[in-house]
């Protein structure tokens, strides 16, 4: 270390001032002050943390920077030249702790990052000073008077695909895209209608070229060539992106390059583009949220080339008001779906009151499959393909299509529920009854039958029951197929009623004879 340099230490010694003061002098330089800590992703980005640091004798306070959340430091120390410091990035009812440890030399921190409790693996990176302006989002660009989007015409039934994002997250490659459009056909998956391969989050570049354009990071070398290959198998490829300056995975937006991302996107041959808000919520509030999804509508259609619309904010602002006016095919209704029957049931459940908005060509979407992760029972992920199917929800495969068991083909690929899903009449689906944890939905389809699912919410098998009446078909005599079974079934007494196992399904198609 050359703080002291022979200059300075003979104007100590003629200024007087003891060597305990230096010594403090010293101190207060160990890790005080504004941080950022940057953590290599492998892919050629790195992930920024803000923090900043006050330094008492050994103790150490401060206050970490997490999107637009200011957390303190709860336990922190410095001493030896090793930093120890916890913050929870937790909220008031989960505790998630993570400890930050490192060295300090030459004034840079080699630093690790580390969740006691988690299971994700710890990130190490450096350290370095920085101003505190350098976390701050770019100041905010006009937005255009809203008007409405021409419709681009495609996805008259639900978009049917793959999306990367619920089992590989940062892992996604241009390997696995080439490997899951191998496994859509020949798994017969394609033959099913899945066509959509859309790469999620993480492909980007961390910085853009001097002309502006974005680019891609080391996992996926030419876009253009992967495009080329998923086209060559008959299938079509998607991408995704942020209004935001970051995505939420903090890479590369298409903030203030909307135009200019939505060309390189046609250039590159991209067929569908999910568009996630994520930082955008850093400059804009929900009220900007139709103009700004609006400038990417136009910028996709300004291409020429056919490309699908995904709106991505989570069903903030109702954004089933609005979302086909400023050109999306398909808009997100909730928040992250979680392999986990919670999860599913909850946001499955709660989509129907919304169901009316829903128009051949714009869609709800409430979010991807989960089915074949591995987080819940067969019943179960019957009862999600079912549920997105009457909802007439996108569906896309978020499993390893690589690697299925029969169970998982026979679902995904049960051809007599897609054509609910794809049934081209989009009509709403309507609660018929709930009682406790039974519930009945109907769908009309264009043929004039009816898709009516009988769902079992609870823990334990049940029987659950609908009426013709109920129906709106009371008198007649009608004749019942079993979807799951593949069969016909006997109904009587005015209605039909089924065992379901827990968490499970009975889903019907119900014509008059
Ligand atoms: C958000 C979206 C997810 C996924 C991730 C990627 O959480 O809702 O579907 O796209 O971002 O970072």
């Amino acid at each position: 270390m050359n703080f002291l340099s022979p200059a300075p230490l003979r104007a100590l010694r003629l200024t007087g001032i003891c060597a305990a003061a230096a010594l403090s002098l010293l101190a207060q330089a160990g890790v005080s002050g504004f941080w950022v800590y940057r953590a290599p992703t492998g892919d050629g980005n790195f992930r920024d943390t803000y923090f900043e640091l006050t330094q008492s004798g050994a103790s150490v306070g401060g206050t970490f920077y997490s999107g637009t959340r200011q957390i303190p430091v709860t336990e922190g120390s410095f001493k030896d030249g090793k930093l120890r410091f916890v913050v929870n990035l937790g909220n008031e009812n989960i505790a998630r702790p993570m400890v930050y440890e490192g060295t300090l030399a030459n004034g840079k921190i080699d630093m690790t990052a580390q969740a006691p409790s988690g299971n994700r693996p710890p990130t190490t990176g450096v350290a370095e000073h920085a101003r505190r302006e350098a976390m701050l989002p770019p100041a905010r660009l006009p937005l255009p008077e809203l008007h409405q989007v021409p419709d681009n015409g495609l996805v008259r039934t639900p978009p049917m695909g793959w999306n990367s994002w619920n089992l590989f997250a940062g892992k996604v490659d241009d390997r696995t895209v080439r490997e899951i459009a191998d496994a859509m056909i020949s798994s017969g998956m394609r033959e099913a209608g899945y066509v959509y391969v859309n790469i999620d989050d993480t492909w980007e570049a961390p910085q853009r070229d001097v002309r502006g354009n974005i680019g891609t990071n080391s996992k996926f070398p030419n876009m253009k060539a992967l495009a080329d290959y998923v086209h060559s198998k008959g299938l079509k490829i998607g991408i995704y992106s942020s209004p935001g300056p970051k995505t939420c995975a903090e890479y590369e937006g298409s903030y203030g390059h909307e135009v200019q991302d939505a060309q390189t996107f046609a250039a590159w041959g991209i067929d569908y583009l999910k568009y996630d808000w994520c930082s955008a919520s850093q400059i804009y509030k929900d009220e900007d949220m139709q103009a700004v999804y609006q400038k990417m509508g136009d910028a996709l259609l300004k291409t020429g080339r056919p490309i699908v619309y995904s709106l991505c904010q989570y069903g903030r602002a109702d954004v089933w008001k609005w979302g086909a006016k400023v050109g999306g095919n398909c808009w997100r209704t909730t928040g992250d779906i979680g392999d986990r029957w919670q999860s599913m049931d909850n946001i499955g459940f709660h989509q129907i009151e919304i169901a009316p908005y829903a128009k051949s060509g714009h869609f709800n979407d409430p979010d991807m499959l989960e089915i074949g992760n591995g987080g819940m029972n067969g019943d179960e992920y019957r009862t999600h393909l079912s549920l997105w199917s009457l909802l007439a929800a996108p569906l896309l495969a978020g499993n390893d299509l690589r690697n299925m068991t029969a169970e998982i083909k026979s679902i995904l690929m049960n051809r007599e529920v897609i054509a609910i899903d794809q049934d081209p009449a989009v009509n709403p689906v309507r609660q018929v009854s709930q009682e406790g944890k039974a519930v009945v939905l109907a769908r009309r389809l264009k043929d004039n039958s009816l898709a009516v699912g009988l769902f079992n919410r609870g823990d334990q098998a049940a029987t659950v029951a609908v009426k013709w009446e109920a129906l709106g078909a009371g008198g007649k005599k009608m004749q019942v197929r079993d979807l799951w079974r593949h069969q016909p079934v006997e109904a009587s007494g005015g209605g039909y009623s089924a065992s379901v196992p827990a968490h499970g399904v009975v889903l019907v198609r119900v014509a008059a004879q």
